[in-house]
């Protein structure tokens, strides 16, 4: 395939050479085509000798062989790493002013652009809209990732890793992704809450919940191998649940609802997909002591006086931005079917979400078991899906109907 891999001049340009190297060794025909910012980062010269072929920059070279508009015409595929904030406004807005530009305006190629740059540039929403303005053409993005970025600061802006870039772009060469392996969330920012929260007592005790997190922690597994920007709030987890989770999904651990909802606000307003798979506990008591409730300032009886907890779920419902789509999760005890469905139609409703996943629970069904049976109930309140199996294998059906 002739692939066109595009590199601008970001930090990251210096990793765009193992982009380049990973696709020709996958047997590709790989055309760089570099802005001369990127060309202060890395040098022609590397660039020819692991692509094979000459590296353009010029937009007024070999004019005769009309190259700004025929790079982009034989391109079956078109790779920007890095894509910096610059270049993802000036694609945006269809500008041609180097001959990348030109290159991208001439071609009909699918488009796979791994952005690169500061946190605070990401979330502008000049970027947030440019981005969105792309996707809604059917521009595919991988990452960026979070984590140490050029200077002290970190955050997400971290161009993904060069394979990861590499296995994108196959994916997308090969229609969408290769058996099993969906890229359909590629880049999308999915916010994903997991575990049960916890209500203090005082400093040892709580009340608290049995959730195990496997289910949630399942979901941004899913949807991170899907190429989604993943942000994950656990509360209270089993151990081990995180173990191998991939360096893509930023993880914030909380204990209370109120945690839980400090944090689960503050990313939203970013996500575009919200999975609120945390068992939220309604209730916290009123007070909590200081020091250790004991017996002998209590006698035979213990009263505790709980208040209401906010409704995290119902917040997101109330703030959803256009085109945010948010999915709820019920525990629920029902043991009849036709109950428990009517039950979960009225909850689905009351909640406003967009889906609904809703599983039976009991003193030994689901909470802190490796499987799990669930069923989907979309907007209509109809019942769209049913899965069950291994709980990975469960989030990816859940992820099948809201991709
Ligand atoms: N949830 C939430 N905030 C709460 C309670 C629940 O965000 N304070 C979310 C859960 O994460 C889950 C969904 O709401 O996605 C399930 O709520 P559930 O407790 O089953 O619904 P309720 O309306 O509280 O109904 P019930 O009276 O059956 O508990």
């Amino acid at each position: 395939m002739n692939i066109v891999v595009g590199i601008t001049g970001g930090i990251a340009a210096y990793k765009a050479v193992n982009v380049v190297r990973g696709l020709v060794l996958a047997g590709h025909e790989v055309h760089v085509v570099a802005t001369e910012a990127a060309l202060r980062f890395v040098g022609r010269p590397t660039l020819e000798a692991i692509s094979r072929n000459p590296v353009h920059s010029e937009l007024y070279e070999a004019v005769a062989e009309v190259r700004h508009v025929a790079i982009g015409q034989a391109a079956e595929l078109i790779v920007v790493a890095p894509a910096t904030a610059n270049t993802i406004a000036k694609i945006a807005a269809g500008l041609a002013d180097d001959l990348l530009g030109n290159s991208i305006l001439a071609s009909k190629a699918p488009i796979l652009l791994a952005p690169a740059m500061h946190t605070e540039m990401w979330q502008n929403p000049a970027t947030v809209a440019n981005v969105a303005t792309l996707r809604a053409r059917g521009v595919q993005f991988v990452g960026p990732a979070s984590g140490q970025l050029t200077g002290s600061d970190s955050g997400p802006g971290r161009m993904a890793e060069p394979d990861e870039i590499v296995a994108a772009a196959l994916a997308v060469a090969a229609g969408g992704g290769p058996a099993g392996h969906r890229a359909d969330l590629m880049g999308r920012r999915v916010l994903v809450t997991a575990g049960g929260t916890r209500e203090p007592l005082d400093p040892v005790r709580f009340i608290g919940n049995r959730s195990s997190g496997k289910q949630g922690v399942a979901i941004a597994r899913a949807a991170a191998a899907r190429g989604a920007e993943v942000t994950l709030i656990a509360a209270n987890l089993d151990e081990g649940v995180l173990t191998g989770l991939a360096g893509s999904i930023a993880v914030r651990h909380v204990s209370t609802t109120l945690e839980l909802q400090e944090a689960v606000l503050l990313a939203a307003g970013t996500a575009e997909l919200i999975v609120m798979a945390a068992a939220v506990a309604d209730y916290r008591p009123e007070t909590v002591a200081a020091g250790k409730i004991r017996k002998e300032a209590q006698g035979d009886s213990l009263q505790l006086r709980l208040v209401r907890n906010p409704d995290i779920l119902h917040e997101l419902v109330q703030g959803r931005h256009d085109g945010q789509v948010i999915v709820g999760f019920a525990a629920e005890t029902e043991p009849d079917a036709a109950a428990l469905l009517e039950l979960a139609v009225a909850k689905r409703a009351r909640k406003g979400v967009d889906y609904l996943v809703v599983n039976r629970v009991g003193w030994t069904e689901t909470f802190g078991s490796d499987d799990n049976a669930v069923m989907v109930l979309d907007a209509t309140g109809g019942n769209v899906a049913q899965a069950h199996g291994d709980k990975q294998s469960v989030a990816d059906r859940i992820l099948d109907v809201v991709a």
